[in-house]
């Protein structure tokens, strides 16, 4: 059985806590949360994705900390796992790291590459289990392209655009883009990740970019380059202003040699495989949610004590690397070389 205590129980908090709830080797045994000091706040919050939490975990049923410190060094929690703001994220994992537990911190992995280094650095000195919560590399139709791409079945990729449009969240982190580092951060980055699990690290970006009223950027356009591919790949991501009255926007569309590929969260079928001599393909997809894809692995890894071989904390500051290239090519108007 494995100890697990959360940290911050907005959205993703109580995503965790469903995912959790749901693994019978794992027994949630704390969480903390600022709120808990105000008698009667309310904690969780829906998230993008329907069915993401049913909101069900009973917190009756653990501990109830104010100060994540307390909860980091609960001697009953084995693993913690930390959904905070991510300005909080640096802190938190360090401490974490030096009290000896496994880590799983949502993503970005910290607010800047620099400290997310710092914080893979010190769990790989320390011996400790470390994952970033980079979903994508979980999700059923996204673990199906990486599949594809690997074992080439429709020959090499000759384009690849995925588009993530996304409501501004509404609690107050992320209005400070400084703390947020705006949806260039908070929605981007996945598929600036996926992209680098794809294809690896790019040569170079070329980015556009608009900042929102956080003061970051809340609009990316990017492409990236590679020098063993040429190969299209771009992404877009945004938070948009419609206050959660359109439906969030997943998607991808990967051309292949023999294949196009197109997996976009609102249709029915999500996916689908087009190919030249073939009626249009539907892909069946498992109903499980990235989300709880990659809790599981983190509780598989946490109680091996090993690092999962789908993600890691290398992978958690090469991502925001890229991040932050993208950001310095939008600064600049010019093509950035990693
Ligand atoms: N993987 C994904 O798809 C995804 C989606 C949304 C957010 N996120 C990431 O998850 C993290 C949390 O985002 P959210 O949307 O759930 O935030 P949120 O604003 O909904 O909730 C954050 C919670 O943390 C609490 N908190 C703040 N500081 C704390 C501290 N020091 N100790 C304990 N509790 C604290 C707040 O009171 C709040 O309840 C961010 O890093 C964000 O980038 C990931």
């Amino acid at each position: 059985m494995l100890n697990v205590g959360v940290i911050g129980l907005g959205s993703m908090g109580m995503t965790h806590l469903d995912a959790y709830s749901r693994l019978p080797d794992v027994r949630v045994v704390a969480v903390a949360d600022q709120k808990f000091a105000t008698p009667g706040a309310t904690v969780g919050r829906a998230g993008n994705i329907a069915g993401q939490s049913s909101g069900g975990f009973d917190l009756d049923s653990v501990k109830k900390y104010v100060e994540a410190i307390e909860l980091i060094n609960d001697p009953e929690v084995q693993a913690v796992d930390i959904c905070a703001p991510t300005s909080s994220h640096k802190e938190l994992a360090l401490l974490a790291i030096k009290a000896g537990k496994s880590v799983f911190v949502e993503k970005p992995l910290a607010r800047t590459s620099t400290d997310a280094r710092e914080i893979a650095e010190a769990a790989a000195k320390a011996g400790v289990v470390l994952m970033p919560a980079h979903c994508m590399r979980f999700w059923p139709g996204w673990d199906w392209l990486k599949a594809a791409m690997n074992d080439k079945r429709f020959g090499a990729v000759q384009s690849a655009s995925f588009v993530r449009l996304g409501s501004k969240p509404p609690t107050p982190f992320y209005n400070d883009g400084v703390a947020s580092g705006g949806s260039h951060l908070d929605l981007h980055i996945h598929d600036t990740d996926f992209v680098l699990f794809l294809f690896g690290m790019p040569d170079a970006v070329t980015s556009f970019g608009r900042i929102g009223e956080s003061g970051a950027v809340e609009h990316t356009v990017t492409r990236y380059h590679f020098g063993d591919t040429d190969a299209l790949v771009t992404s877009e991501g945004a938070w948009t202003r419609d206050a959660e009255k359109r439906p969030f926007e997943m998607r991808y569309t990967v051309v292949f040699e023999r294949a196009t590929v197109v997996y976009n969260l609102g249709a029915d079928p999500v996916m689908r495989v087009y190919q030249a001599d073939k009626e249009p393909e539907a892909v069946l997809l498992s109903s499980d949610l990235g989300y709880a894809l990659e809790v599981a692995e983190f509780a598989r890894c946490a109680a091996a004590r090993q690092n999962s071989p789908v993600v890691n904390g290398i992978d958690g500051y090469r991502a925001l690397e890229i991040i932050e290239a993208e950001l310095r090519s939008i600064e600049t108007g010019q093509t950035f070389y990693l």
